[in-house]
């Protein structure tokens, strides 16, 4: 029954939980490693997300927030905006897994230097003079990158309640991630870049960027959060280009925190950030995948959609590592420069793109943009698409006169089915998810293979 869990899933998620609380306990009593609290939080993100999308699906239909699957014979409609369930758990394992990142600083600071058995007079402790080995500076990571997630949570709240125009909520995510850039500045302050080897002999071996190094942080988190939203529209789309991306960074933490990186390596405490940023992202995510992969019972909206690419912009920035993510996000990236003209309207753009179902077949083809006397399309435009359809990059229908009457949109799921044909909805995006995976793990083979020919070394073995 719809609003329910059927018993199977209520007695696993409940042991699974039971289960991870005892771990969290474990770890508490006996000062362990923070990655098994994480883990274990992660784990009870994963079923509070997937209790509370069940259970509250409902309500958020009977609030308006509803949208019809457009890809399905019948075009029922679904409760929309479910995202905003998994990030405000996300938001809340965060906060509960605070406490176990830092009780070893917090034993330390009061005990006299991580020295258990040196009782410290609480006096001493009040005046702080022991406190200022306590890292603030670790834990206002965490402060900054949760204040600029709880604000984007916000603003998704915002879009998808007032269904803002595309070209005024494009600009949406720089004012969430004001408090990031924020605390970059005070805190790292580092605007300096590693020049390739090539240009050495001409700029030196750095160059420092300045302010320039900030607007490109902000179109770092404009970019990841809107590359997200519009690779999307069908089914498990948008939350499953989020956990593969989310899994890629987590492989590549995972290559600096193997024994074998020396330690202490200077990357490792971002690469820890990251881990424990991502671990609950990841288990809100899956509970969300779970409903919404196809035949979807939910959408993510576009809360969810802002909420993951800000998460990794987050980590990205905080963790140092934002040229890396950007060749995690090269499908998106090719999506966002294939998507411009229409963005910029240079080539008209429905208010819809997502591919097109025909209820004969069952399958889904390219959409089309049509140009008509309203919707104009100027002539020399419509000959650079002539010179694209040739290129196989789309596919235009023109007329007896030889213009162009339209188009294929201009998104990578529409170019995936000019390529390969007709699909099934959840045929699609399995393809274009394992696609994202293989160009993704490319990517990182890129980073630290190809970059020992660019730069002197790949920084996973440098200790300085
Ligand atoms: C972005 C895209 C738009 C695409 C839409 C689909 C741009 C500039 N915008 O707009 O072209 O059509 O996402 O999400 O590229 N829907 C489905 N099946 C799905 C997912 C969504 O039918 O699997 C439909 C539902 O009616 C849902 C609606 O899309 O209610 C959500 O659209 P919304 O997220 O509001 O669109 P945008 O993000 O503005
Ligand atoms: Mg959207």
């Amino acid at each position: 029954m719809a609003g329910q869990l059927s018993n199977t899933e209520a007695w696993s998620l409940l042991a699974g939980s039971v289960a991870c609380l005892g771990v969290l306990q474990n770890t508490w009593k006996s000062n362990g490693e923070p990655i098994f609290a994480s883990l274990a939080l992660s784990g009870i993100a994963f079923a509070m997300s997937y209790s509370f999308i069940r259970w509250t699906g409902d309500a958020f239909m009977k609030a308006g927030r509803k949208g019809k699957d457009m890809s399905k014979k019948q075009q029922i409609e679904i409760p929309e905006m479910m995202g905003l369930v998994s990030a405000l758990v996300y938001l809340l394992a965060l906060i509960t897994f605070l406490p176990f990142a830092f009780k070893i600083h917090i034993v330390e600071a009061t005990s006299g230097g991580g020295n258990k058995d040196v009782v410290v007079d609480v006096t001493q402790v009040e005046t702080g003079r022991f406190l200022h080995r306590f890292p603030l500076e670790k834990l206002a990571s965490y402060g900054f990158a949760y204040g600029t997630l709880a604000t984007i949570t916000i603003l998704g709240i915002i879009d998808d309640t007032f269904d803002i125009r595309w070209r005024h909520k494009f600009f949406i995510p720089a004012f969430a991630s004001l408090p990031t850039l924020g605390l970059y500045f005070v805190d790292f302050g580092v605007t300096h870049v590693v020049v390739p080897m090539a240009l050495r002999p001409y700029v030196g071996d750095l160059v420092d960027l300045g302010s320039l190094y900030y607007l490109y942080m902000s179109a770092i988190s404009i970019f990841c959060p809107n590359s997200i939203n519009i690779l999307a529209g069908i089914n498990g789309i948008e939350v499953g280009q989020s956990v593969i991306i989310a899994i890629l960074i987590l492989i590549n933490d995972g290559l600096y925190l193997l024994p074998s990186t020396p330690y202490p390596h200077p990357a490792t405490d971002s690469h820890l950030f990251s881990l424990y940023l991502l671990l609950p992202f990841l288990g809100v995510s899956l509970a969300l995948l779970k409903h919404n992969w196809y035949p979807a019972k939910v959408f993510v909206g576009d809360t969810y959609c802002y909420f993951a690419g800000m998460v990794f912009a987050v980590v990205g920035i905080l963790g140092h590592f934002s040229k890396t993510l950007l060749l995690l996000f090269i499908p998106q990236i090719f999506n966002f420069i294939y998507s411009a003209p229409q963005l910029f309207h240079i080539v008209p753009c429905p208010r819809h793109r997502l591919p097109r179902f025909n209820s004969r077949t069952g399958l889904l083809e390219p959409s089309v943009a049509t140009f008509t006397d309203e919707k104009p399309l100027k002539p020399v435009v419509g000959e650079v698409l002539k010179v694209l359809h040739k290129l196989r990059l789309l596919r235009v229908e023109t007329n007896e006169q030889g213009a162009v009457v339209s188009t294929t949109n201009f998104t990578i799921l529409n170019l995936w089915l000019v390529w390969r044909g007709p699909k099934r909805e959840d045929r699609l995006a399995m393809e274009i998810l394992a696609m994202q995976f293989l160009v993704g793990l490319a990517g990182l083979w890129v980073r630290h293979r190809l970059a020992l020919l660019v730069f002197s070394q790949d920084n996973r073995s440098s200790i300085v």
